[in-house]
């Protein structure tokens, strides 16, 4: 696999990939890879002759109080799992490559609406920090497709928002979630919790399903969504939304909207946990 950390060494392995007439895939990531980070990239492969993944914990995408110091960083770990997919090239760039004007002086990308809902409404700027890195991502690799993760579902909106309004020629993957045995969706964060909290994390999922349940069967989807914040808490969790959405806006569902979404996001310790589910009512 050929590790690049420059942006011009990473240009010229791409144009030489494009004059043999290849398909470039890109999957951009934090590294710490996990199961679905490399679930991603196997689908990558699958849809592309070649695939770079980029990892870079992009500190634009994190509050001043969040963890970007803190953030798992395991370099190491990443190459070895990456080798053994058998991922042809890993982009890592510093943040000095990435951002040359340091991080106040970067021209950004701001997605309006959709970046101020759910996450967004507790992560100021969160979602123009995303945008912007990714947006960076596509110029600097060019690839005909890039792979996100419905785990982070307003994420994958915002960056299909952001490619639609730039007109890149980028054709936007989602790829399901990836959950572990008991139904937590894996994630780097995972590693936050304790022993107990582990065992009481896959208890979010479990929510969400009863919430998707109640609201077949007919529940008002405002007490649904109250009744599940009220039961995480007694859990132990400390919510910080429950939202049943129109999946193709993530508005607030209308009267008859059928296909729906939950998203749910909350504290268990120090991990901050997000998790959604999709709500088909049928016909
Ligand atoms: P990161 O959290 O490292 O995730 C990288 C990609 O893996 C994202 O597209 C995410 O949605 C996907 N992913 C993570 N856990 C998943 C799971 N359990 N199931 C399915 N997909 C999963 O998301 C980011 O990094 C960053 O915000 C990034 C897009 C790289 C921009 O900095």
């Amino acid at each position: 696999m050929q590790i690049i950390h420059e942006i011009a060494v990473l240009r010229a392995q791409v144009a030489d990939w494009r004059r043999a007439g290849l398909r470039v895939g890109l999957v951009p990531t934090m590294g710490n890879l996990h199961a679905a980070h490399l679930a991603l990239v196997r689908d990558a492969m699958t849809r592309c002759d070649r695939v770079v993944v980029s990892v870079f914990v992009n500190p634009l995408q994190f509050g001043p109080d969040e963890d970007l110091q803190s953030y798992p960083r395991t370099p190491e770990h990443d190459i070895d799992l990456l080798i053994q997919v058998g991922n042809h090239c890993l982009f890592a760039p510093s943040e000095q490559e990435i951002y040359p004007h340091g991080r106040l002086g970067q021209t950004f990308i701001e997605v309006p609406v959709l970046s101020d809902l759910l996450c967004g409404a507790s992560r100021p700027g969160h979602f123009r920090g995303i945008a912007t890195v990714v947006a960076k991502l596509f110029n600097i690799v060019m690839p005909d497709l890039a792979l996100f993760g419905e785990k982070d579902y307003q994420q994958l909106m915002v960056i299909r928002r952001m490619t639609a309004d730039l007109n890149l020629p980028v054709e936007i993957v989602g790829h399901p979630i990836v959950r572990e045995p008991d139904g937590l969706a894996m994630s780097s964060r995972n590693g936050y919790l304790t022993p107990d909290e582990r065992i009481t994390a896959p208890l979010l999922h479990d929510h969400l399903r009863r919430l998707a349940e109640a609201i077949r069967a007919g529940q008002l989807i405002a007490d649904a969504e109250w009744d599940t914040a009220r039961a995480l808490s007694a859990a132990g969790f400390k919510p910080d939304y429950v939202s049943v959405c129109r999946r193709a806006d993530l508005n607030h569902p209308k009267p008859g909207d059928r296909s729906l979404i939950v998203l749910a996001a909350a504290y268990l310790g120090k991990a901050r946990l997000i998790d959604n589910l999709i709500i088909d009512l049928g016909d």
